[in-house]
């Protein structure tokens, strides 16, 4: 893959062409045990040994390899099913880039896609983009969404602000708070989850929830997507989409 020139490769590629080398990628090439998966030490140590990321440079990445097309010009998602990645935490970032090189991250066609796209990335333009998204404040849920991203009644508020912040011990499952921060804010290699497209926050837990998507170090993500019901998490991914929407209300 290294050896394929930048960015003529790219240039030459629809982005119909991208997916259908996604689906192929990920029909063919890997599954959970071709790739070794990261303990929190060669993880913490892979970040550490990435070149230093610069957001400018990273603007640009994101710019002539098309991330833009998919992920919006300012990085949020053109479709409700696609994450936006605008105030994105970096480490996150990276590390997402670097599963989906290496395999390690491979539930469906979508990541297969990304997949393609990492396998064209250089270290210092993962960095670089890793440390534009940081750069950019949270996203908002696109207005399509407005349905599922519909305020939530003082009922539904009171529910869902219980589980993410102080859990369900009957349940055993952690207060998301704990992990991603009292407003979604996310920390290292911990996403930010406010302003994030719900299709895609529900998509995804759906994926841990299943076993599909098994890239997560510590393995929490799919125990507490499995003790959660539909209801839970469709109020939980309203709750989120509304937070990023009334951040950029307020211009922080
Ligand atoms: C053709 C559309 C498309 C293009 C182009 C594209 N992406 Fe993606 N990206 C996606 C989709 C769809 C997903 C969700 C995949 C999944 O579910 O695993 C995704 C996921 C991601 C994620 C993980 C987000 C998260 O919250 O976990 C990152 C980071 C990312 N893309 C960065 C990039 C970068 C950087 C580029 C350019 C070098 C890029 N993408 C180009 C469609 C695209
Ligand atoms: C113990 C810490 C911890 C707790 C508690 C936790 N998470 Fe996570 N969560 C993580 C980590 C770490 C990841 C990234 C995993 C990876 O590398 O794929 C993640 C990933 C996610 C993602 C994927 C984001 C993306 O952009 O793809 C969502 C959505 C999410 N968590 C929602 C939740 C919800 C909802 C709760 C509460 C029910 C919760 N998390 C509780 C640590 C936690």
């Amino acid at each position: 893959m290294s050896t394929i020139p930048f960015p003529a490769a790219l240039r030459a590629l629809t982005i119909a062409a991208l997916l259908a080398a996604g689906s192929a990628t990920h029909a063919n090439e890997h599954g959970p045990s071709a790739v070794k998966p990261w303990s929190p030490v060669t993880l913490q140590t892979t970040l550490k040994d990435l070149p230093k990321g610069n957001a400018g440079a990273g603007q640009k990445v994101h710019d002539t390899m098309m991330c833009a097309s998919c992920h919006g010009a300012t990085g949020n998602a053109s479709t409700m099913n696609w994450p936006s990645v605008a105030g994105q935490r970096y480490d996150y970032t990276a590390k997402m880039l670097l599963d989906y090189r290496s395999g390690l991250r491979f539930e469906d066609e979508r990541a297969g896609l990304m997949t393609s796209i990492a396998r064209l990335m250089t270290p210092q333009q993962i960095a670089d983009v890793s440390a534009y998204y940081a750069s950019l404040p949270k996203p908002v849920a696109p207005q399509a969404q407005a349905a599922l991203a519909a305020p939530l009644n003082a009922a539904e508020h009171k529910r869902v602000e219980q589980l993410v912040r102080k859990g369900d011990a009957n349940r055993l499952i952690t207060a998301c708070a704990s992990c991603h921060g009292l407003h979604g804010e996310g920390k290292g290699t911990t996403p930010a989850i406010a302003g994030q497209t719900t299709d895609y926050f529900i998509r995804t837990m759906r994926l841990y929830h299943n076993g599909e998507r098994h890239n997560d170090v510590y393995k929490g993500m799919s125990q507490f997507s499995q003790r959660l019901s539909d209801a839970d998490t469709l109020l939980i991914a309203r709750y989120y989409a509304s937070f990023g929407q009334s951040r950029t209300a307020k211009a922080d």
